[in-house]
C-alpha cells in the first residue's frame, strides 16, 4: 500500500460533455502526477464489482447503468497525502454542496452524475489502482 497514491475515474458524463481535458488539467494543476491512464468502457460486471460496497443502496442500479453507458478515463495519481487532497479537489458528492473551485462544483450536474470518482482511503486507492492497472502500466 502506498499512501501517496489515489485513484480517479472521469465518469461518462465528463466524457460526454467534452470535459476530459479540462478536468485532467485541473488535476495536474493541483500538483497530482498522473502515473497511469486508461480510456475504457467498463462492463456491467466490472462496474458492479467496483462499486460493490454500494450494492444494497437504492441508487446502485442507476449507478451501474450510468457508469457503463459510455467510456471513462481511469487514472492513478501521485501526490503527498493524495487521497485526502484529491477528495478536497473533487468536492462533495452532491455538486450543490461542493465548494467553489472544486471539480464537481465546476463540472457535475447532479449527485448521481457527478463527473469524477476519488478513492476514499489509502486501502481502497490501492485496491482500485490494482483493479484497473497492471503493475507494468504504472509509471511512478
Ligand atoms: P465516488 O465513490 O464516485 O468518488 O463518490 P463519493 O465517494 O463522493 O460518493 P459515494 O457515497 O461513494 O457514492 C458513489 C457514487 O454513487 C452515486 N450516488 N448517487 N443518487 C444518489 O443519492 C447517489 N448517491 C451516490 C454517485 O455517482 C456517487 O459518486
Ligand atoms: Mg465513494
Amino acid at each position: 500500500m502506498n499512501s501517496n497514491r489515489t485513484f480517479t475515474m472521469l465518469k461518462p458524463d465528463s466524457i460526454e460533455q467534452g470535459n476530459m481535458l479540462p478536468i485532467l488539467n485541473m488535476i495536474e494543476n493541483a500538483g497530482f502526477k498522473i502515473i497511469a491512464l486508461k480510456y475504457k468502457k467498463m462492463s456491467k460486471d466490472e462496474a458492479e464489482k467496483f462499486y460493490s460496497i454500494h450494492s444494497d443502496k437504492p441508487f446502485f442500479n442507476d449507478l451501474v447503468s450510468f457508469m457503463t453507458r459510455g467510456p471513462i478515463i481511469a487514472a492513478a495519481l501521485e501526490k503527498e497525502n493524495a487521497v485526502e487532497e484529491f477528495r478536497e479537489l473533487i468536492g462533495s458528492t452532491d455538486p450543490q454542496e461542493a465548494m467553489d473551485g472544486t471539480i464537481r462544483k465546476k463540472f457535475a450536474k447532479s449527485k448521481g452524475e457527478n463527473a469524477v470518482h476519488g478513492s476514499d482511503s489509502d486501502e481502497n486507492a490501492s485496491i482500485e489502482i490494482d483493479f484497473h492497472f497492471d503493475s507494468n502500466e504504472i509509471f511512478s
